[in-house]
């Protein structure tokens, strides 16, 4: 072999070993830190100048959540379908003084969200905190689904995440600031029975949030001030979940939606990338369980008989 292309493979070797060994060093710094966040968590952060849009602020987790962040100063923009419910909630932020805006919309009409976003942004301003929450739970074995519970069902638990996206990013990537918040589930994490459509949806937020974060980070232009934040509820008890089926009631106890909308609200001001409500789950899922080998982890799963049961609607 000529002397010149071997001194040049040598060159390359010699870098490719370097840059591995220093990937190696920043991937152990990573994992440090992120048990250094576990064992000392950084300071929840100010919230009282950024403008939240809460999805599916009408009921449930939705409203407890608008309740919190306008407690904390923010300004609330409340989106729900269902205008009477919304308004219900915007009263008792403003009952407590906090400010809150009303906008009825329904989240699968791309058009609307795009409408949406115009108008806030005039009215209010650049919404700096998107909580994507709305979602739906149809609870019955896969063939009692029909095609059309199925397409509403992923029209808002999956692609209302995209619209809101492409209509909200554009203003948070401008001014490199910003927070995206959507809600998975413990459905996301493991498979459910009764739950087939529902467990896709909820497993495609969580591939939705981690491309997203990878699309970000990647970019030449460097958004690390956009922060994403998944959430994985385990059962919270807002009527979402008609029939749950729980074996070992004091160790899995259903969340009442003020305490999951606390964790929430707390998981995002200290700009945790995914935890469950409870954040014990969220390791016993992803540390043990999704470690098992499948079988292993459905043997734990018939044990633990957790979950929930088929209902008419
Ligand atoms: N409750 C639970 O046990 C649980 C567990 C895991 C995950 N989650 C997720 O948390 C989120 C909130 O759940 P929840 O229990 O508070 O639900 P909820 O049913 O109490 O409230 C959902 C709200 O979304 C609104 N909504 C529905 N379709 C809409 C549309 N097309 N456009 C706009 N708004 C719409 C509804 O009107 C309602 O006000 C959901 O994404 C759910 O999948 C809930
Ligand atoms: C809004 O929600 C309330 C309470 O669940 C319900 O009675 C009402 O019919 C809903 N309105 C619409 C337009 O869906």
């Amino acid at each position: 072999m000529n002397l010149f292309y071997l001194r040049v493979n040598i060159q390359e070797a010699i870098s490719l070993v370097f840059e591995f060994l220093w990937t190696l060093i920043k991937v152990n710094y990573e994992i440090l830190r992120g048990i250094w966040k576990m064992i000392v968590p950084p300071e929840p952060k100010d919230v009282s100048n950024e403008i939240v849009l809460i999805t599916g602020t009408g009921h449930g987790i939705g409203r407890e959540m608008a309740l919190r962040f306008a407690r904390l100063g923010a300004t609330i923009i409340c989106v729900d379908i269902n205008a009477t419910t919304n308004e219900e909630t915007a009263n008792l932020i403003k009952q407590e003084k906090g400010k809150a805006h009303t906008y009825q919309c329904d989240v699968t009409n791309r058009a609307a969200v795009m409408q949406l976003a115009e108008k806030v942004t005039r009215e209010v301003g650049d919404v700096s905190i998107l909580v994507n929450n709305a979602g739906i739970m149809p609870c019955k074995p896969l063939l009692e689904q029909t095609e059309q519970e199925i397409k509403l069902l992923n029209d808002i638990n999956i692609n209302a995440n995209l619209w809101t996206l492409q209509a909200f990013l554009p203003s948070m990537m401008a001014r490199n600031h910003g927070h995206i918040v959507a809600m998975s589930s413990m459905a996301g994490m493991m498979g459910i029975r009764n739950l087939v459509p529902y467990c896709g949806s909820k497993y495609a937020v969580r591939g939705i949030m981690e491309a997203l974060a990878v699309e970000l980070w990647d970019d030449p232009k460097d958004y690390k001030g956009i922060k994403l934040t998944t959430i994985c509820p385990y059962m919270v008890d807002t009527g979402l979940c008609k029939k749950p089926r729980i074996r070992f009631e004091n160790l899995m106890k259903l969340v009442a939606p003020g305490e999951a909308a606390d964790m929430i609200v707390d998981a995002v001001r200290r700009d945790v990338i995914e935890t469950s409500i409870p954040p014990e789950l969220h390791y016993s899922i992803r540390y043990i369980h999704n470690l098992l080998p499948f079988r292993a982890a459905y043997v734990w799963n018939t044990f633990l008989n957790t979950g929930v049961d088929a209902h008419e609607d």
